[in-house]
């Protein structure tokens, strides 16, 4: 049996990975995550697959699907001399080929925690750099990195001088700032997944999601939040900063597909953006949301909450023309599913 491995695997672009992984391969996938902020499997796998035993957990009849409760690091140090035989016998199972890893724990948080707790973001560079050091020894067929359009130069983001951020706006040898230490981790990666390819002649893309959302996303992050108060009507409506700022989003499935067909594509360490390729205020988010709602609130700045840039979204042509591929769920789309899940989660269920 061929395996993958998705670190933070019960995070938000984790757990769908995992899912979606699950549905499309015949495959293990073993999924590793220390629930520091990640949902524990029993809440967001279907029932017909849970089970679960002791410190490693299996689920769905075949027991294709692995969970590890760890920091991956201590996962990452166990497994470093001989990761098939460390993970065969884990599990039970005889696993041939380590085909896909995917990286996705690392300490995110949104704006409140890049801004607010610098210091416990930049503990991704612990994460990441143990991640890359595994990855030059064992050489997995193919490796997600995960970056960030926090990578991209804050200069290159305010309201006077926003422009759609292009792949070419991050270059190594003349350089802009990028986003606090989350960025500069991200940035850090994306230079290290370079060498990875480079030197060590590994398979390894990085992705720049831009506002990557979704249905079961954390109410942390603002999407999911702004559509559970419109669900419940609030009046007046409050919004961190003027609300002007605006953001590129895009649906979860978007950054699935174009992620899985990046890991086929490119594999010289270089970096892609996902994103919508628009930019979309919170005002015009909270107008979707409760024109879905079906009323009007009046709008309330917090002008004393986190912001961050004001724009930033992100030029698509590169990806359009080298992979193909543009986003299909729309704003309004997407939108509308987070808004019907907030519904059915806060509205229906009181
Ligand atoms: N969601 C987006 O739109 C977006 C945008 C840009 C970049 N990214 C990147 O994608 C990745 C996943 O993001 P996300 O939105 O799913 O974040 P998330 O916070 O939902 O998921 C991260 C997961 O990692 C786990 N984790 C943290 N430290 C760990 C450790 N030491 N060992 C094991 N698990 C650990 C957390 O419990 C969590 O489940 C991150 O690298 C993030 O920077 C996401």
């Amino acid at each position: 049996m061929n395996f993958h491995i998705v670190t933070g695997g019960c995070g938000f672009v984790g757990r769908n990975m995992v899912k979606r992984l699950f549905k499309t391969t015949e495959d293990v996938i073993i999924f590793v995550d220390d629930l520091s902020v990640g949902w524990d499997p029993e809440k967001w796998l279907d029932e017909s697959l849970q089970r679960s035993e002791g410190e490693v957990s299996f689920y769905g009849v075949d027991s294709r699907l692995v969970f590890i409760q760890d920091d991956i690091r201590n996962v990452l140090r166990a497994s470093i001399e001989k990761p098939v035989e460390y993970f065969s016998h884990l599990t039970g199972q005889e696993l041939q080929k380590l085909d896909k890893f995917f990286h996705f724990a690392a300490i995110v948080g949104g704006r409140a925690m890049i801004d607010g707790d610098p210091i416990k973001v930049a503990l991704d560079l612990a994460i990441d750099s143990e991640f890359f050091y595994w990855i030059s020894r064992n050489k997995p067929e193919n490796v997600l990195y995960p970056s960030s359009s926090a990578a991209y130069p804050i200069d290159l983001q305010t309201d006077t001088d926003a422009i759609a951020l292009s792949e070419t706006d991050i270059n190594f040898s003349k350089m802009g700032q990028p986003d606090m230490t989350y960025g500069w981790t991200k940035l850090t990666g994306e230079f290290l997944a370079k060498i990875i390819a480079e030197h060590y002649g590994v398979k390894i893309v990085c992705i720049r999601p831009f506002s990557g959302y979704g249905e079961d996303q954390d109410l942390s992050y603002p999407v999911p939040a702004i559509a559970a108060r419109a669900a419940k009507k609030e009046d007046p409506f409050e919004v961190w900063g003027s609300g002007k700022q605006g953001r590129d989003f895009v649906h979860i499935e978007d950054v699935l597909d174009c992620t899985l067909l990046a890991m086929e594509k490119i594999t010289d360490g270089s970096a892609i953006n996902i994103g919508q390729g628009r930019l979309t205020s919170f005002l015009e988010i909270i107008d979707l949301f409760t024109e879905f709602a079906g009323y009007k609130p009046t709008i309330k700045p917090l002008l004393d909450k986190p912001v961050g840039v004001h724009s930033r979204y992100c030029n698509m042509d590169y990806v359009k023309e080298r992979l193909g591929w543009e986003p299909k769920i729309s704003i309004r789309e997407g939108m509308r599913r987070v808004y019907d899940a907030a519904v059915e989660k806060y509205v229906n269920k009181d």
